[in-house]
């Protein structure tokens, strides 16, 4: 029985419900800004990832994607009921959750959202690198490495413009637990490559990134596009890989914009 935290932003009117999955290394909080301008008939929820923000005590082991997708699918059972349309939406690590339910469940999707994301498997040296981190991280907690996250998650622009999304940033970041910034990466480093499920779905996807995003670059994210039967792929200005904490109102405008095409 999954014990994930789930936040509703909104109830919505009976459109359908999106699921937002944040990002490694925080949680939910980093959709507020984005989650307040989805349109309101639709049910907005987020998830604390395993072993992240409210999910901090969840800790399944053997640490995986598809056991947080499989969580996340547990957790939403509740808010979800058999006739909306259920669509997922994950920024990077929560597009490796996306990619995990469209490997095990693509039958419950009407539609998915990858943002500032990839569809690859880790090199070795990156899979070594990340269980690296995640040794350091149950020594010494939410390590150094990861604090420097909170400006090269973003632009470079705004990292040096906007200090109040750094500040945003290292509070999410410093307010996690090594154990779950452990888990994560032990998770990620073990993910497999998705492009066949990519290339496989027929459910409808979204693909958004950050023009600016250094760490899932646009033409990644032009790849797992391609790979998609239904998709199209929207770039968001003056932003990074947190494209909806730097650009929420564009982001939520791309993703409006895409739910009134499940309507059609
Ligand atoms: C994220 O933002 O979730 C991370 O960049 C994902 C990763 O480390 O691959």
């Amino acid at each position: 029985m999954s014990t994930l935290h789930v936040t509703q932003f909104h109830a919505g009117t009976g459109a359908g419900t999106l699921v937002l999955l944040h990002g490694f290394p925080v949680d939910s909080r980093m959709w507020a800004a984005t989650a307040s301008l989805v349109d309101a008939s639709w049910q907005v929820l987020a998830v604390d990832l395993p072993g992240l923000g409210g999910s901090a005590d969840y800790l399944p082991e053997p640490a995986s994607m598809d056991a947080s997708a499989a969580a996340v699918l547990d957790a939403i059972e509740p808010y979800v009921s058999g006739e909306g349309l259920l669509v997922l939406a994950g920024l990077s690590m929560g597009g490796y959750v996306v990619q995990a339910a469209l490997r095990s469940n693509s039958e419950l999707l009407d539609g998915v959202i990858f943002l500032d994301t990839r569809a690859n498997a880790d090199s070795p040296e990156a899979a070594a690198n990340r269980l690296k981190i995640a040794d350091e991280s149950l020594q010494l907690g939410t390590s150094a490495l990861v604090s420097a996250m909170a400006s090269s998650t973003l632009s470079e622009a705004n990292a040096h413009s906007r200090p109040e999304l750094v500040s945003f940033m290292s509070e999410l970041i410093t307010s996690q637990r090594g154990s779950g910034v452990a888990w994560s990466q032990q998770a990620m480093a073990s993910r497999p490559d998705s492009f066949d499920t990519l290339r496989q779905t027929t459910v409808p996807a979204l693909v958004i990134v950050g023009v600016d995003d250094q760490v899932s670059p646009v033409d990644v994210m032009q790849d797992m596009n391609q790979a998609l039967t239904e998709s199209s792929l929207v770039v968001i200005a003056d932003a990074g890989h947190m494209s909806p904490v730097e650009q929420p109102a564009a982001v939520a405008e791309a993703i409006n914009e895409y739910l009134g095409s499940l309507h059609a």
